[in-house]
């Protein structure tokens, strides 16, 4: 097989890509995830490994027979909106393009292998990031996934059985767990790192702690020409004063980010003022009780502006992931195995980080030259992206 992994990604470039931003929309279980789907199996099957997919959703490649214990890596290929082509694909197709490479090298895996494709990483569809790695940990209540829905009205449970998939099935999936002895996840870094340091890749050492809140503005839906000023409570522009405020609390406290990068009048008509605005709060910080008390006063501070408005605020917890440390002793096996590559910490959430509180769990960062991520400016060198594979393949064999 010589493929390449800038090969296998110009094969899925048209999949989900907007012609206009360049950006792509790949929910899970959309066409666009499912034709990706397709795609991977179709590889996976070209190299012959045995596929099947589990009662959450997730894909497994085995070389070989299924077993406890095995080494398994992977990724996702699902998008945020207007995401870019690397977040998630890149580490799929290193690890299709790795299994060549060890089979090339002559290496016969002495224990199970697979690799693994996650659904909803991003969250983009039901509002939970990491859905496939936090139903098999357990970290997510079947019932409350089952009941999560799109922005069409679609539950989960709907779109799970719409792909083949029974929902009733979902949930804490110990048999998947033994399965994975250890998780390698290769990823582009998210930010400017590797950059600054000039290296190809990094070793991952910790996932900052993160969660979204839903922030419900409610206020009194009117005519936007009968209605005067002072009679007005619209929510929109208590919504608007709210996201300075977000920003101004976050400015605050050292290392902390927060962003509000999902706004909606409802119903939304120019000539209506709105009676509720859905706003989506996404907070980040080293320190989890941080994190948990700038949401505090953040939603402390949107009452008393909703309140000035005459309307009202509500926050309501949608994910939280606490801070996670990869495993020491993988992390020190890896950094035997990449000699000199730096050890980096990541802003951004990954299903690595959620097996991590059950398996231990590494990552491989990949450099991005832009810095820049869930946009299409996120890039990956064509040689970077190749030589990824071989970086992939020298760990894996290391760990077999
Ligand atoms: C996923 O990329 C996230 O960090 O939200
Ligand atoms: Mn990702
Ligand atoms: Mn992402």
């Amino acid at each position: 097989m010589n493929d390449t992994v800038s090969g296998l990604l110009d094969a899925i470039e048209p999949v989900g890509r907007d012609p206009r931003s360049g950006g792509y929309r790949r929910p899970v279980l959309s066409t666009a995830e499912l034709d990706l789907r397709s795609w991977f199996v179709q590889e996976a099957e070209k190299r012959g490994l045995g596929v099947e997919t589990d009662r959450n959703g997730v894909i497994w490649a085995w070389w070989g027979e299924p077993g406890d214990g095995a080494l398994v890596t992977g990724s996702h290929l699902d998008s945020v909106p207007g995401g870019g082509a690397f977040d998630g694909p890149l580490g799929v197709a290193a690890a299709l393009v790795a299994v060549d490479r060890l089979r090339e090298r002559g290496v016969q895996p002495a224990r199970p292998f697979a690799v693994a494709v996650f659904p909803e990483e991003e969250g983009s569809r039901f509002g939970v990031a990491c859905l496939g790695s936090r139903l098999m940990t357990g970290a997510l209540d079947p019932d409350k996934a089952r009941s999560l829905t799109d922005a069409d009205g679609t539950t989960l449970a709907d779109a799970y059985a719409k792909a083949g998939i029974d929902p009733h099935r979902l949930g804490r999936d110990d048999a998947a767990l033994a399965r994975i002895g250890q998780f390698v996840e290769l990823h582009v870094e998210q930010g400017k790192g590797l950059i600054d340091l000039g290296r190809p890749v990094a070793i991952g050492s910790s996932i900052l702690g993160h969660g979204r809140w839903k922030l419900t503005v409610t206020g009194i839906g009117n005519h936007a020409g009968t209605t005067a000023m002072r009679d007005r409570a619209d929510p929109v522009v208590a919504a608007a004063e709210i996201v300075g405020l977000v920003a101004a609390l976050a400015r605050a406290e050292d290392d902390a980010r927060a962003t509000v990068g999902r706004f909606e009048p409802v119903p939304g008509g120019t000539n209506v003022i709105a009676s509720r605005v859905d706003l989506w709060l996404d907070v980040r910080h080293p320190d989890d009780a941080v994190t948990r008390g700038l949401v505090d006063r953040i939603g402390a501070e949107a009452a008393g502006c909703a309140q000035r408005h005459g309307c009202k605020a509500a926050v309501v917890e949608e994910s939280w992931s606490p801070t996670v440390g990869f495993d020491p002793a993988l992390g020190r096996r890896l950094a035997d195995l990449v000699p000199g590559a730096p050890v980096l910490a990541s802003g951004a959430g990954h299903d690595a980080g959620i097996l991590a509180a059950a398996v231990p769990s590494a990552m491989l960062f990949v450099r991005n030259p832009t810095g820049i991520s869930h946009s299409p400016e996120e890039h990956v060198e064509r040689s970077d992206a190749d030589d990824s594979a071989d970086v992939l393949a020298d760990v894996l064999e290391g760990l077999l």
